[in-house]
Order: structure tokens, then C-alpha cells, then sequence
């Protein structure tokens, strides 16, 4: 699936035109990076944070939740260091004014020198069929060696430069490369300079008085400063969670691939504190039960993997990210960090105010130790969402398009449909969705032929579709349509319900 574009392509077509996700303010032509949930995408939503919730709150005795203010004290984020060091080297182009990420161009660059590698390889491979060996190819070609050379080259230049905080030596990197605006097709750059990730704004409402606060860029720092307060209150003894979902809000620089990368979002992040020195054995722990939990969506392992960082931030001492294969292929879906005790201690030394726990066992006082789990709302949508989506050709000929969303995390769980809208079936329908309604997420539909109402729930990927027709009347039966298979068969009314709460088990 990797790489794909066209599929993107369908895929954001069919978010908008199936009441998934609309551009923000479209009708003033958009704001970019910033995204809309309609009516269907609200309800995959809430059950994707339903489903973290519960896995997360509800089946941890030792985690409990919160819900922080998005508006925090501006020393939070000086503690955290996003005020110094939440940035992106960014270049301007003089002649199309346009604003990119300088490590970005170099990495496309990158990109594109690999891109020759793969043609060459794919070339030979052709050439010598059967008796390719693409690995003794790709180590002995001296036109894929001096490929792979000025790879290593132009990112040993890029990341060092980019560790050391050499903007100049980026901005020549630039230039040496030749790499001109995609826009303008020109080499005309401003220097590189640092671009604060963080928006921000004045509270108060006089300007004497205003003082600037940021939108938050991540929910962890409202876990952090209400450390003692859940710890004291709740109880708690190490090791413990507390878990959080909300908005975050970055300026990002690169903001396209639709929900991929925007500049209002929302995570659900868990930060679990520990005795130090058992921090690994329990980023492990969280590594796997993280691994777990996009796995029992029933989703297939094929679909994600491990990535470990292979440079630390200052403050960790492991960090992977979870990786899902994304129409423009693999990219992070999670990060679970190994966070030392670095936030704790910022917020305890420029508070002034003792941030710490008394262990009994041990009869002494320390910072806890912290292991993230740190994942997008709704990159985990487009997850599903790529997963979901297929276009089938059908045995008579025709096409459908269906969302083969796990059923417990579908917008609609059935649709209610009568065959024709006379005859008194309505009124049956009706009964049979009042029915089911406080128990699941139903539809219900009149208008249209059965078939096209069919391929509406597909394209929705609701699971069960119920048809109401004559011989409902006389004997209580309904037909029930699969969403996978297609497949119908005549069940009694009253076994609806069970049959439908089967199919929302998890894997
Ligand atoms: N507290 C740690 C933290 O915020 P991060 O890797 O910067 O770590 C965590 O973000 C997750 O939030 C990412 O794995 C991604 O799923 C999501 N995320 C980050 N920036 C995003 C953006 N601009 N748009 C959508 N999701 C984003």
C-alpha cells in the first residue's frame, strides 16, 4: 500500500463526500492544516477514544485520567524547554515567498537520490530476471556506490549540523546541492533561522496587562504540573499512570498530508511514573502493551512497526516510535519515551515546589522516573481509514467501495432499512431501530432502491444492514446483510441484537 498517491487521493475524497472530514472553513476557500469531523467523523472518533480510554483508564487499576486546561502558565513551557528548543530551522524563498522546513529540502533531496538507486536496481532487475540478486547488485554497482555515497554523505552533513545548531552549514548545504524552491524553481534563500513551533497569544483583556501564553504543543506538560495534586488526591503508588486526551496545537512549517500533519490536533498521551531505575523494564512493558493495542483493533501486524530513534533527545534514554504503513508509506503513528526524570525535575526546580514521592518500601523520597505513551487521534484515524478503505470489483460486474472498519469502532453498528417506503414497513422499522437504539449506533433509511441505501452503509462502513420487507410483517423475520461478504440470511427480530454484539468484540 505503501507510497500510493492516488489512493491518498480517493481516500480524502471519500472522507469529505462520506461526512468524515471536511476542510476547516472551506467556505472562505480553507484554512490550511486545520480540519473539520463531520457526522460520521465524529463517531469514528469518539469510538477510536473510547477505545484508548477504556484500554487505557478503565482496565488499569493503576492509571487514572485527566483533563487539563489547554491554556497553561507560561513557565511550564519554559521548564519543559519549548520556549528555547521547540523548533524548526526554516528558510524562506525570496522569489516565491514561500516557507519551508531547511532540513526537509535536504532530506527530499535525499530522497530523490534514492529514488534513482531504486530505478537502477528495478532496470537490472529486469535485465537479469530469474538470476537477479538485488543485494550483490546494490554492493557492487559503482553507479549505485556513488549513489549510496553522497546519501551518507549529505546526512552525515545534514544531522550533524542540525545536532550542533549550525544553521549556516544547512543553508550551504542548500546551496551546494543546487536545491532550487519547488515553486519558483530558484536558488534565491534567505539564511536558516529557528521557527518556534508554539502559537501564541494574550491573556487579559487591557495590552498593559496582557501577558503571552501558548497554546499547548502537547498535553504531557498538564499531566506533569499535576503530578502531586492526582498522586496526593488519588492515592497513588508508584508505579502509576495518568492518562490524557485533548487538543495540541503547533505551527507546523510542513503542514500537508492531510490530517497526517496539522496544526490543531489532538493526542492521547499516558505518562506512567516509575521508581528510577526501572524505567527500561517498564518502557519494554508499555512498548509492547502499545504494540497490543493497535494489533486487537484487528488490523494486521504487516501494517505497523518498530522504529527505534537513532539519536536521543537530551532527556531520554529510549524512545521508539510505532510506525503505520500510510498511503505515502511507513511514518509515525505513536512514540513511547523513556523520559528520565527531566520534566518532574524542570517543573520542581523553576516552581520552587517539591515535586516528588515518598516511597514507603524504600523509606526515602525521589523523582519519579517517566515512561510516555504518546499517540495522535487522528493519525490513528487515518490509520483506520487507509486500512479500511477498498475498492471491490463485483462478481456481476459492478464496483463498490466499502470502509472495512473493525465493526466496534464503525460510525453506525445497522442500518434499519424498509424494502419500500408503504405498506406499513416504515412504521416496522421504526419499531425495530427504537429497539436498538439505546444499545447501539443505528441508522435508519427510507429513501432510494435497497441497493444504492446497500452501498451508502458500505461506503460508511457500517457492519449489519436490516431489511424490513413484507414477510417482516407476517412472521417477525428480517434479512441481515453483511458488510464483508455480502452474504444475507433470515433471522428473527429478536436475534438482531445478540448477533450484532457478537461482531463488536474486539480480536
Ligand atoms: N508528549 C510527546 C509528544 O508530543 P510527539 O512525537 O511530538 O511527542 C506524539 O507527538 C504524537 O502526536 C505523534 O506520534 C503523532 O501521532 C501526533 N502528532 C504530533 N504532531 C502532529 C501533527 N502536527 N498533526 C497530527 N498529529 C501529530
Amino acid at each position: 500500500m505503501a507510497n500510493n498517491e492516488d489512493l491518498f487521493k480517493k481516500i480524502i475524497a471519500h472522507a469529505k463526500e462520506y461526512g468524515f472530514i471536511f476542510q476547516s472553513s472551506e467556505i472562505y476557500d480553507g484554512l490550511s492544516a486545520v480540519y473539520d469531523y463531520g457526522h460520521n467523523g465524529v463517531e469514528l472518533k469518539n469510538n477510536i477514544k473510547d477505545y484508548w480510554w477504556k484500554s487505557m483508564v478503565q482496565y488499569h487499576d493503576n492509571i487514572v485520567g485527566l483533563d487539563a486546561a489547554i491554556f497553561m502558565h507560561p513557565k511550564v513551557w519554559k521548564a519543559s524547554g519549548h520556549v528555547d528548543a521547540f523548533s524548526d530551522p526554516m528558510i524562506d524563498n525570496k522569489d516565491s515567498k514561500k516557507r519551508y522546513r531547511a532540513d526537509v529540502l535536504v532530506e527530499d533531496h535525499i530522497a530523490k537520490i534514492e529514488g534513482k538507486i531504486e530505478k537502477e536496481t528495478e532496470k537490472a532487475a529486469k535485465r537479469f530476471g530469474d538470476t537477479f540478486d538485488g543485494e550483490m547488485f546494490l554492493a557492487t554497482n559503482p553507479r549505485v556506490s556513488e549513489y549510496q555515497k553522497q546519501v551518507a554523505s549529505i546526512k552525515e552533513k545534514l544531522y550533524s549540523a542540525l545536532e550542533d545548531n549550525r544553521l549556516a552549514d544547512i543553508k550551504n548545504l542548500i546551496e551546494e546541492l543546487g536545491i532550487v524552491c519547488p515553486l519558483s524553481g530558484s536558488k534565491n534563500w534567505t539564511d536558516v533561522r529557528h521557527f518556534n513551533l508554539m502559537f501564541s497569544t494574550q491573556l487579559g483583556s487591557l495590552s498593559e496587562e496582557a501577558s503571552q501564553i501558548y497554546l499547548r504543543p502537547e498535553t504531557a506538560q498538564g499531566i506533569f504540573v499535576n503530578y502531586l495534586n492526582v498522586q496526593k488526591t488519588g492515592r497513588m503508588k508508584i508505579p502509576f499512570g495518568i492518562a490524557q486526551m485533548g487538543k495540541a496545537f503547533r505551527n507546523e512549517i510542513v503542514a500537508r498530508q492531510f490530517i497526517f500533519r496539522m496544526r490543531e490536533f489532538e493526542q492521547m498521551e499516558m505518562q506512567f511514573f516509575v521508581k528510577p531505575g526501572e524505567e527500561l523494564t517498564w518502557f519494554e512493558y508499555w512498548k509492547n502493551e502499545r504494540m497490543k493495542w493497535h494489533l486487537n483493533m484487528g488490523i494486521p501486524a504487516s501494517e505497523y512497526r518498530f522504529h527505534e530513534h537513532d539519536k536521543l533527545a537530551h532527556y531520554a534514554n529510549a524512545a521508539f516510535d510505532i510506525e503505520f504503513n500510510f498511503p505515502m508509506g511507513f511514518k509515525e503513528l505513536e512514540g513511547i519515551h523513556s523520559r528520565t526524570d527531566f520534566d518532574l525535575s524542570a517543573h520542581q526546580e523553576l516552581s520552587g515546589k517539591k515535586i516528588q514521592y515518598f516511597d514507603p518500601e524504600e523509606e526515602k523520597n525521589y523523582v519519579p522516573y517517566v515512561v510516555e505513551t504518546s499517540i495522535g487521534l487522528d493519525r490513528t484515524f487515518l490509520a483506520v481509514l487507509t486500512y479500511a478503505w477498498n475498492e471491490e470489483k463485483l462478481d456481476d460486474g459492478s464496483e463498490r467501495v466499502v470502509l472495512r472498519i473493525p465493526p466496534f469502532l464503525a460510525p453506525f453498528k445497522a442500518a434499519i432499512l424498509p424494502l419500500v417506503k408503504k405498506d406499513g414497513l416504515p412504521e416496522k422499522a421504526l419499531e425495530i431501530f427504537d429497539g436498538l437504539k439505546f444499545d447501539f449506533m443505528c441508522f435508519y433509511e427510507d429513501k432510494d432502491s435497497i441497493g444504492r441505501r446497500y452501498r451508502r452503509q458500505d461506503a460508511i462502513g457500517t457492519p449489519y444492514c436490516i431489511t424490513v420487507d413484507h414477510q417482516t410483517l407476517q412472521d417477525g423475520t428480517v434479512t441481515i446483510r453483511e458488510r464483508d461478504n455480502m452474504s444475507q440470511d433470515r433471522i428473527e427480530i429478536s436475534k438482531i441484537r445478540d448477533i450484532i454484539a457478537h461482531r463488536l468484540k474486539r480480536q
